[in-house]
């Protein structure tokens, strides 16, 4: 058993721990106050290879496993967990698909903009009547000849108001009313047809579009389908555990910056004469801040091996998901609580960390459906 960090994945991590530091910490909190798509630092993270992070070399990306895919999560979340959830949106959810399901072509039309920043992603699965039952979508693409005409919409989709591609998962079986009429397909968000929506606004996750898209009588040419008619389910579905290792990450990120932050000004602080981190009801918050943080690392970084030795990890990866982001609720919670009236206000960074985190017992599939995917491999129904 083996629990270092390869040369590799320390080399990446530790490059991302210093341009997060030096260039998303300092400009978080305003893009969180004036709502606004941080475009710059999103593009710097192109030019440095996060965004296509595991796309290979021959398709313009650095190659790199899924453990070091994780680990950016979580540095970027430390920083800010708006720069997590775009990486993860770029990196996951739209690199994945086509890399796991395009056909040749597929690739060296997407991968290698994807990968330099040169275009963003986005995944459009979600519907106002279609979240946790995603195979129940409505959103329908009718064959006619060697076309495809789209019409429904989507809702929640983050990057959607900047996005340049779009897998977009629609019925093009308009018999069926489960998963297996769905197929995905591969949209350029300037097809005509294709309109954005109002940008949601959220408790927090402020700097992270999170858009409506509308298809009204989108033509799509047949060379958009993503893998086979049918299959869009399944390439939904495998696309998401991927999300679920970058959410329990950016979790952990966001976690460790609460407890960071709170150890820090635990010791600064002085009632009753001396720090308060003297006092053992702080010590034991942070405590326990510190054995969950570093459980929820080693649960993501099993499931993100799991994921690199090719071995089934959606288990894996519900569980990392789900403890994660509970925990770094909890955690978050806690640090508002160690910095009192100043941790509720916006001179500190912990309230944005208690607002930003609580989408992650949402998104990717909410706590309940992480659950519901673990029981079913318990119980094997
Ligand atoms: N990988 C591959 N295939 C899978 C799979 C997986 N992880 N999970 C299920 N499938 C397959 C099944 O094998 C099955 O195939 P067969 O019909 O051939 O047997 C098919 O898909 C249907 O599976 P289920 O019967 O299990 O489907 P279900 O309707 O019961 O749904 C579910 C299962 C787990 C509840 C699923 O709907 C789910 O995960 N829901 C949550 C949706 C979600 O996470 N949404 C997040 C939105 S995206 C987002 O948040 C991103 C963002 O913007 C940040």
């Amino acid at each position: 058993m083996q629990f270092q960090l390869t040369e590799d994945q320390r080399a990446v991590r530790d490059m991302v721990r210093e341009f997060a530091a030096k260039e998303i910490a300092p400009v978080a909190a305003k893009h969180d106050r004036e709502h606004s798509f941080p475009m710059a630092t999103a593009k710097r993270m192109g030019e440095l290879g996060l965004l296509g992070i595991t796309v290979p070399e021959q398709y313009g990306g650095p190659g790199a496993d899924y453990v070091s895919f994780a680990l950016v999560a979580e540095e970027l979340a430390v920083a800010d967990a708006s720069h997590s959830v775009i990486f993860g949106a770029n990196a996951s959810l739209s690199v994945g698909p086509i890399l796991n399901f395009g056909n040749e072509a597929q690739k060296q039309r997407y991968l290698p903009g994807l990968s330099s920043g040169a275009i963003l992603g986005c995944y459009a699965l979600t519907e106002s009547q279609s979240g946790s039952d995603a195979g129940s979508l409505t959103t329908t693409a009718r064959k006619e000849g060697e076309h495809y005409v789209v019409n429904g919409a989507k809702q929640f989709i983050t990057n959607g108001g900047v996005a340049d591609l779009c897998v977009l998962f629609a019925r093009t079986d308009s018999a069926s009313k489960d998963a297996k009429g769905v197929s995905a397909f591969l949209v350029d968000t300037k097809t005509k047809g294709f309109k954005v929506g109002r940008n949601e606004h959220k408790l927090g996750l402020n700097a992270s579009y999170t858009n409506q898209l509308f298809f009204e009588d989108m033509v799509l040419p047949k060379e958009a389908l993503l893998g086979r008619e049918g299959e869009g389910f399944k390439i939904a579905m495998a696309t998401l555990d991927t999300g679920r290792i970058m959410a329990a990450a950016g979790s952990t990120g966001i976690a460790r910056a609460a407890f960071e932050a709170s150890v820090a000004y635990a010791k600064e602080r002085k009632q009753f004469g001396r720090p308060i981190a003297t006092n053992q009801a702080i010590q034991w918050k942070l405590a326990d801040m510190d054995v969950t943080i570093e459980a929820a690392r080693n649960l993501y970084l099993k499931a993100a091996w799991l994921r690199d030795q090719k071995q089934p990890y959606t288990h894996a990866a519900s569980r990392a998901k789900l403890f994660a982001s509970e925990m770094a609720m909890k955690a978050t919670i806690e640090a508002v609580q160690i910095h009192g009236g100043n941790g509720y206000t916006k001179d500190y960074p912990v309230e944005r960390y208690m607002r930003d985190i609580k989408i992650f017992e949402i998104f990717e599939g909410t706590s309940e459906i992480q659950r519901l995917v673990i029981a079913r491999h318990v119980v094997g129904a």
